[in-house]
């Protein structure tokens, strides 16, 4: 299994443990960091509809709340035929967090794609701004 499959893998899994009771719209992510580790996440909902997370930011935020600060990709699973691009908050938390990495899109058919970070948010707010 390559290091893209390994990582659709772990967003897959992730997918099982969607809370998503109002939308009924089931997302798993999983970011791999530099030093190897692969870390899983789930949309997680809330009656409070707005405070709802994403599944991509569950992911990067248990990597950071692990020590983790270096990555280098990202994979989101869904069930959608057209594969579910991150929301714009998530690409945000991705550049942010994750830099340029490329950000793999895929669903339970076996769909791939991949759209590198800096082309899913052009021209970002960021540190270098403040
Ligand atoms: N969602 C994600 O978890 N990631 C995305 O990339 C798109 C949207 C979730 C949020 C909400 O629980 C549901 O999908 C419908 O918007």
């Amino acid at each position: 299994m390559s290091d893209e499959e390994k990582l659709i893998a772990a967003a897959r899994q992730a997918r099982e443990y969607a809370h998503a009771p109002f939308s009924e719209f089931h997302v798993g992510a999983a970011v791999r960091t530099k030093s190897g580790r692969t870390f899983g996440g789930c949309n997680v909902e809330n009656a409070s509809y707005g405070l709802t997370i994403c599944a991509e930011r569950v992911a990067i935020f248990k990597a950071i709340s692990e020590g983790e600060r270096e990555f280098e990709a990202i994979a989101v699973v869904t069930d959608a035929d057209d594969l579910t691009p991150p929301c714009g908050a998530c690409r945000q938390i991705i550049w942010e967090f994750c830099g340029d990495v490329p950000v793999i899109l895929a669903n339970l058919k076996g769909k791939v794609e991949r759209e590198n970070s800096s082309k899913l948010l052009p021209r970002p707010f960021d540190s270098s701004n403040l």
